[in-house]
């Protein structure tokens, strides 16, 4: 039997859909610019976004670091929150190709940061010892504090301090799909206020590879020339945006929509784990005050937790019985829903839980020294 893996989103395989446009995808040399499938799905995320243009990019990492590189001059600054990924999780890019220090600050539990601090955190340019402040930067949905969906009231509100400072916002939408859906509004609202937002193809969409930034039509020229540059222009590519053009449908034909079942049992999930013995909310942002899980933190495909014995214990307990979850930063477990994931399978992962805490309740003091591992988790 396949394993129930809830480690991230990017396991979901390309639905059967996908895998046929993919098969039949017209294709170009996309360097060239003439690969009609890039092209159209180029279009597509910019329409759906409301933004002038696009461009496919391999991953979301990419995505962030081109649209930087085209913000940004060497040795400016981001305003971004502490747990950003772009600012923890992506190899310090940031510093090591962009050439930007990063200014990060505490976010609160929604995922938000406050508006004051982002305020104070912009350098003063006439004072030659500061970087000049060239970017503020947020994450939606806020991986950190749970999945959080950003709202477009606050979006707006950190642009609006951004643009009064002279400075773009950029959105790191790794999952902007899965904010739009919780929140219940049209792409274009969520990523009106922003200068530039990358989404993934490859998370809870489903398709097997690649991001998408929009933005300007300058912007995007920018990000374009910053991606050839990191070797990023690719040839007959439409191979892989055809997927992404089935995933962006509108509709039940599209993965946009299914993402609602995903949330639903991400709850579901939550709701079975809070009454599990040993289980106990997550601490840190994701849900601050010690004690229960609390499932309504749930709003997106992110459920996090901490175990109150041995954590890698747990986990190899767990996956002995077919349930593959990963460590999260701050000794916390996350287990993240998706396509192919359905309520049986979070009710069997219930299951499996209590078990494997009830086995490494057993092993008592010993199971510290088993399987000290951890696997980052994205
Ligand atoms: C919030 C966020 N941003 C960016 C990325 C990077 O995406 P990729 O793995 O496609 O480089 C991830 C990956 O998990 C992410 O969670």
């Amino acid at each position: 039997m396949l394993p129930i893996d809830l480690r991230s989103d990017t396991v979901t395989k390309p639905s059967p859909e996908m895998r046929r446009a993919m098969a039949e995808a017209e294709v170009g040399d996309d360097v060239f610019g003439d690969d009609p499938t890039v092209n159209a799905l180029e279009e597509r995320a910019a329409e759906l976004l409301g933004k002038e243009a696009g461009l496919f990019v391999a991953s979301g990492t990419m995505g962030n670091l081109v649209s930087q590189m085209a913000h940004l001059a060497r040795g400016q600054e981001i305003i971004a929150g502490r747990q950003n990924h772009l600012v923890i999780d992506e190899a310090a890019g940031h510093a090591v190709v962009v050439g930007a220090s990063v200014r990060s600050l505490a976010e609160k539990p929604d995922g938000t940061v406050d508006l004051a601090e982002v305020a104070d955190a912009f350098r003063d340019p006439s004072d030659p010892h500061e970087p000049i402040t060239g970017l503020v930067a947020m994450e939606n949905t806020h991986a950190h504090s749970m999945g959080q969906p950003v709202s477009v009231e606050f979006t707006a509100r950190l642009a609006a301090v951004a643009h009064e400072h002279g400075v773009p916002l950029h959105v790191d939408g790794a999952r902007f799909f899965d904010a739009v859906v919780a929140l219940g509004v049209r792409p274009a609202a969520l990523a009106g206020p922003a200068d530039s937002v990358t989404f993934c193809l490859s998370k809870g969409l489903a398709c097997p590879v690649g991001s998408v930034v929009v933005g300007s039509r300058n912007f995007i020229w920018r990000a374009r020339r910053a991606r050839k540059l990191l070797g990023g222009g690719m040839r007959q590519v439409g191979v892989l945006a055809a997927a992404g053009l089935v995933a962006l449908r509108d509709g039940p034909a599209g993965m946009i929509e299914r993402l609602a079942e995903d949330h639903a049992n991400a709850r579901r999930l939550a709701e079975g784990l809070a009454d599990v013995a040993g289980i106990v909310s997550p601490g840190d942002i994701a849900q601050p005050t010690p004690g229960r899980l609390d499932p309504g933190r749930v709003r997106t495909n992110f459920v996090v937790f901490r175990v109150e014995r041995n954590r890698a214990a747990f986990l190899e307990a767990l996956a002995t019985r077919g349930v593959l979850m990963v460590a999260y930063p701050h000794g916390q477990v996350r287990a993240v829903t998706h396509y192919g994931i359905s309520p049986a399978d979070v009710d069997a992962t219930i299951a499996a839980t209590r078990e494997a805490l009830a086995e490494t309740a057993r092993l008592g003091t010993a199971a510290a020294t088993v399987g000290a591992a951890t696997v980052a988790a994205h």
